[in-house]
């Protein structure tokens, strides 16, 4: 690892600093805790022939806050190095701690519900593989952050889909409250932080980069598809996660003004592909 003084050589503007405090605060503002402000009486109360698929769902979801902890963790200094900005380290602790209370939470979910260690080891080696994709090759900080604007999108998704299901575990429609509420924040750091990396790039790191955010979308509609079957058992239509991921997607590539580079229809041409309806 390179020491921290190269880090602390100004290179951002003074606007984009203050911002990446400004997030550095509100997740202070807003933190929350895992055993004491979830109310864990609420729960579990899962219907009995949804309990399978659901705790299925949970488990991918686990393993997906997982993964996004271990790679915070290894591409937070490279990132805060590339940008030469002390401040945007301060934001990344802070969003890593987010990763760290989520893969907690749901740990503990699990564990109260008793449905731990539900994933097929090639469930798991997809879950690793996206990880890979998203944060190793050329362009790594790029790559990874490009990465985490579709997955923070993903996850949101489902989260939002899964608390609007009439019958959803009362216990996990709290948890999951929480956990949207700092996901919320990861997606506003990316609109901050992503045009001004990708507008710095060259048109190699360009085509370097779409080809493997084709990849990474590959790879998570190959995973969707597997787990389309659970979602559709606990009641969650998986063209309409598709169509409004797609929307999501499209208005905040156009809303960071990143819309020339990530197309959102191409991302949905390979979801459709993977996933037909
Ligand atoms: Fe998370
Ligand atoms: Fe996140």
């Amino acid at each position: 690892m390179r020491r921290s003084p190269v880090a602390v050589a100004l290179g951002a503007s003074e606007e984009q600093r203050n911002l990446y405090r400004d997030l550095f605060r509100q997740q202070g503002d807003r933190l929350w805790n895992a055993d004491r402000d979830v109310d864990w009486s609420l729960g579990p109360k899962i219907p009995p022939e949804k309990r399978e698929p659901w705790l299925k769902l949970v488990n991918v979801f686990y393993g997906l806050e997982y993964m996004g902890l271990e790679t915070i963790q290894v591409m937070m200094s490279k990132a805060t190095h590339q940008l030469r900005d002390p401040n945007l380290n301060l934001y990344l602790a802070a969003q890593c701690q987010d990763e760290a209370r989520h893969a907690y939470v749901l740990d503990r979910y699990l564990e109260t519900a008793d449905g731990k260690g539900m994933l097929s080891g090639l469930e798991s080696g997809l879950i690793d593989k996206f990880g890979t994709i998203a944060s190793f090759g050329f362009f790594r900080v790029e790559n990874w952050l490009t990465s985490t604007l579709f997955s923070e999108n993903f996850a949101a998704l489902f989260l939002q889909m899964s608390r609007g299901l009439p019958d959803i575990d009362p216990l996990a429609a709290d948890i999951f409250r929480f956990i949207l509420r700092d996901e919320v924040r990861h997606v506003n750091f990316l609109h901050t932080v992503l045009p001004g990396l990708i507008g710095n790039l060259s048109r190699i790191g360009r085509i370097y980069l779409w080809q493997s955010q084709l990849l990474l979308v590959s790879a998570v509609s190959v995973g969707l598809r597997r787990a389309k079957p659970h979602a559709v058992a606990i009641g969650i239509d998986i063209e309409e996660f598709k169509d409004t991921l797609t929307d999501n997607l499209d208005a905040q590539f156009r809303d960071a003004g990143i819309d020339e580079f990530l197309q959102a229809a191409a991302y949905r041409r390979v979801m459709d592909r993977f996933i037909p309806s």
